[in-house]
């Protein structure tokens, strides 16, 4: 055994670059699953990636922190970059190359084009960050063409996202399929999140409340009480804790419309609250 670091991987700036190695991978008939990343990877991120190389012999990950889904009260300059340290994690799980355009790259000037999706990006994170979902499609649709994956993955973390890239594929009929990852945690249940580093330690005590009042939740639901009671008791759980709640609600796992019929539907709890000025998400099936 040697105690050699695993080599880098190539970093591409371009999509030129990116490109260029895809094609040679297909001419070797090699497989290609892209895991499109903001970087400032934790674990979440390396156990996406190590589920994409089981599913394709090459794996790239892209890192670009998109400023089109940041409305501009939000975290876009603050948003934490260390591309040397994200590169050196992939290295550990087996990433092909890393696709890290700047963002002239993404969008030149004259960038003019905006993909908008309805559906599933109605509501929920939308009532609170309008512009975001477009922002998501548009860079998700952007990374997939230049990278012409035939898989690409996501967390369920953000599980609106995953459906509205799945809606956004099947529409746009771009030729990769999305695969979902449940959600990283922490041994207290706190999903893993670059937004994580923001808290402050008697923040991070509390912050795993906000799993626990959605377990609690979903434990309440399967034993069939209503979900307006439901949904009410765990935003008082989280409102009591300190939380400035932005939403919790129960939606249709599929469509993300409101149920019609709790007991016939899957259905998916979801929720987001800020803790000082760290705005936490998360959800989970019930
Ligand atoms: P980012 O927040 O960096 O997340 C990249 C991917 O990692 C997303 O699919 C997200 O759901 C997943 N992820 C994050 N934390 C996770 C966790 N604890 N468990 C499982 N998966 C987790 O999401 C984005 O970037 C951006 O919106 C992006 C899709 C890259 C478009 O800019």
């Amino acid at each position: 055994m040697s105690d050699k670091p695993p080599a880098l991987p190539p970093i591409d700036r371009t999509v030129d670059a990116i490109r260029t190695r895809v094609i040679a991978w297909r001419d070797a008939g090699e497989g290609v699953a892209l895991v499109p990343t903001m970087g400032a990877l934790h674990n979440g991120h390396l156990v996406l990636v190590t589920a994409a190389k089981e599913r394709a012999s090459r794996v790239i990950v892209s890192i670009f922190v998109n400023p089109l889904q940041f409305a501009p009260t939000e975290d876009f300059a603050a948003y934490p970059r260390d591309l040397d340290g994200d590169v050196a994690l992939l290295s550990t799980v087996g990433t092909d190359a890393v696709f890290a355009p700047e963002g002239a790259e993404m969008y030149p000037a004259g960038f003019a084009t905006q993909i908008t999706v309805g559906g599933p990006a109605e509501g929920l994170e939308t009532a609170f960050r309008p512009q975001h979902f477009a922002g998501v499609a548009t860079v998700v649709a952007k990374l997939l063409i230049a990278c012409g994956p035939e898989i690409a993955v996501f967390g369920e973390k953000d599980y609106q996202q995953l459906l509205v890239v799945r809606r956004m594929v099947r529409d746009l009929m771009l030729p990769v399929e999305i695969v979902g990852h449940a959600t990283v945690r922490e041994a207290d249940g706190l999903a893993l999140s670059s937004r994580n580093a923001y808290l402050s330690p008697e923040e991070r005590q509390q912050a795993p409340t906000i799993h626990r009042a959605l377990q609690d939740a979903a434990a309440a639901l399967r034993a069939g009480e209503l979900g307006g009671t439901v949904v009410a008791e765990a935003r008082q759980r989280l409102t009591e804790a300190g939380f400035d709640v932005d939403y919790v609600e129960l939606r249709n796992a599929e469509t993300l419309a409101l149920p019609v019929h709790q007991e016939r539907e899957p259905l998916r709890l979801l929720a987001a609250a800020r803790l000082g000025r760290t705005r936490l998400i998360d959800n989970i099936a019930v």
